[in-house]
């Protein structure tokens, strides 16, 4: 059924080696002339005590090929394999189609726990566009793990404690002339936000003013939490819109507030470990052996900081969902707080803080330079999302799509293009935030992609519904799709479920987006190579079959992305 697999297998009972780790040896050469499947016996190198050319060349003679592989060659250090073409794609296909949405997903997680944490957004502040790929590289990784088998916990790390809510408390009630907090817009709390910071220059009296509003909220005054709390309400309830738009959902919103009152045990534990020491009146766990600056638990004000929080987070959540994994979405710049939360955990003695897992990522910049919000130069995310549908309904308005509803494909489309946008490339690089490219709708984008589903979903609508019928039932003769092209399509298509499983283990979304740009480029040129719908039904049914596993698995990459297919487009 699997060809890899079967090779694996077969190299196994040849050297008695353990058929999995044979297994993740075999490469799929991107160049099909040189084989369909590869070998790498430099893998073998180090315990067989021989050259890999050697190695191959005897396990050529030793093999016994598996049914599915007409012959093997050496090739310097690899032995090459070279498959039954029509055989493969027919299996390929009957797998697809029996499969269907669950196409590239499997059992690898079941009954484990992985949390993953992403977007966590601050109260009261901008939901811009740097928090656009902690929100869709989280969604995405979100969706790959449960693809995976396991049951993920997505949670929302709110930003909802700090001095700042002070701030946002004196500048609301000095300059926010009485308006009811949630007749405002986070966009105008904000406002105040920037004018606290423009007056507290000239008056440094207003910082302690803040200081002493954040302490109330801490010793719960009436008052002060309830502004604090309508604030939170008021920001969640916009952000909810954004992710609606989105299709992000989370388990949790346990955010750094929500840690206030189980920080105590956490001092006490690193305290009784003697892993606590004092300076200047302040408790920190020195890091100086790990070659990384102290930590900060503890200020000398008996203030606790983000660090602390974040210790007490990851505890919680082992206790509470005893996670294999413990994923987090953030930006490269907090790298070190992650290592010293991860050090102090291991310090601690948890055997689990390997667990603790950083994914981060790189900076968006504008072009006109870094965003800052005390000097309100940032771009909403709702903006992008929006400006994003209105250009697409017009650019559908313009083709003249025959789409029975403007509205709801402008919205898959636009959005697409934006989160297809940020899960293009390397997650770790830099990238400048263009209108243009976002929006170029020809070339490697999600509109391309979502373009050549819409084209498949056309050709099915095309043949017919008794023709698509057949075809979906897999009895196809497999003569018909022996072609470069249509094996070549074949061929990436029965990768997807191996490409889920690398981006799971690399945290690495583009690994499935570029899969599913070279899915869609192959069934474009399988298409323009080939008539379809030919006169032959035979030979036709056959095709119609390559397209529904060519859409199928089109449409459940999309989905990992957090991303729609459209139907027509
Ligand atoms: N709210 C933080 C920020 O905007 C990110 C929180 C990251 N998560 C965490 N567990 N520390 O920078």
């Amino acid at each position: 059924m699997d060809t890899r697999n079967d090779i694996a297998l077969a190299i196994s009972a040849a050297t008695g080696m353990d058929a999995a780790e044979l297994l993740s040896y075999i490469e799929i050469p991107p160049d099909s002339s040189m084989g369909d499947y590869a070998f790498p016996c430099f893998r073998l190198a180090k315990a067989m005590r021989k050259a890999p050319a050697a190695i191959a060349a005897e396990l050529k003679d030793k093999l016994a090929l598996p049914a599915c592989i007409t012959r093997a060659e050496v090739a310097g250090g690899y032995l090459n394999f070279f498959e039954d073409r029509a055989g493969a794609a027919a299996a390929t296909i009957m797998r697809v189609l029996n499969e269907g949405e669950n196409y590239g997903h499997s059992s690898e997680g079941q009954g484990k726990n992985v949390c993953v944490e992403f977007s966590s957004i601050n109260i009261a502040k901008p939901f811009h566009i740097g928090h656009l790929p902690s929100t869709a590289i989280g969604n995405s990784l979100n969706r790959i793990y449960k693809a995976l088998g396991y049951n993920t916990i997505a949670i929302n790390h709110l930003g909802d404690w700090g001095t700042q809510f002070g701030k946002m408390i004196v500048a609301y009630k000095k300059w926010g002339g009485g308006k009811p907090i949630e007749e405002s817009t986070v966009r105008e709390l904000v406002k105040l936000y920037v004018r606290f910071h423009e007056e507290a220059e000239k008056d440094e009296s207003l910082n302690d003013e803040a200081r002493a509003w954040f302490r109330k909220i801490e010793q719960g005054d009436a008052e002060a939490v309830d502004l604090w709390q309508r604030m939170k309400t008021l920001t969640l309830k916009e952000v909810g819109e954004v992710y609606k738009l989105l299709g992000v959902e989370f388990d949790s919103y346990n955010g750094e507030s929500f840690y206030e009152d189980k920080m105590q045990a956490v001092i006490d534990e690193l305290d009784a470990k003697g892993l606590l020491k004092t300076d200047k009146g302040a408790k920190i766990v020195d890091l100086s052996e790990y070659n990384m600056p102290p930590c900060i638990i503890v200020k000398s004000d008996g203030a606790t900081l983000y660090a602390t929080r974040d210790l007490a987070a990851a505890i919680y959540r082992k206790n509470t969902y005893d996670f294999v994994k413990s994923i987090y979405v953030v930006a490269y710049q907090q790298n070190l707080h992650f290592q010293q939360l991860k050090k102090i955990l291991e310090l601690m003695g948890f055997e689990w803080a390997k667990d603790i897992i950083h994914v981060p990522f790189g900076l968006v910049s504008l072009e006109e330079g870094t965003m800052s919000t005390r000097e309100g130069r940032v771009v909403f995310l709702e903006d992008v999302l929006n400006r994003a549908i209105d250009e697409t309904r017009d650019i559908i308005k313009e083709k003249g799509v025959a789409t029975d509803n403007i509205e709801e494909t402008a919205k898959q489309v636009g959005i697409g293009a934006v989160v297809f946008n940020e899960l293009s490339n390397n997650r770790i690089k830099d990238y400048v935030f263009s209108w243009k490219k976002v929006l170029d709708f020809n070339g490697e984008t999600g509109p391309y992609v979502q373009y050549t589903y819409a084209r498949a979903a056309s050709i099915l609508r095309n043949a017919g519904e008794e023709l698509t019928a057949k075809a979906a039932s897999g009895k196809v003769d497999p003569k018909y799709i022996t072609s470069p092209s249509a094996y070549e399509l074949a061929k990436l298509i029965y990768k997807f479920p191996q490409v889920v499983v690398e981006a799971g283990e690399k945290y690495e979304p583009s690994i499935v987006t570029r899969h599913i740009v070279d899915l869609a480029q192959s069934f474009n040129r399988f298409y323009h190579d080939e008539h379809i719908l030919v006169d032959n039904e035979e030979e036709k049914v056959a095709k119609l079959a390559l397209v529904i596993a060519a859409k199928t698995a089109i449409k459940n990459g999309l989905a990992l992305l957090g991303m729609q297919a459209p139907e027509r487009m």
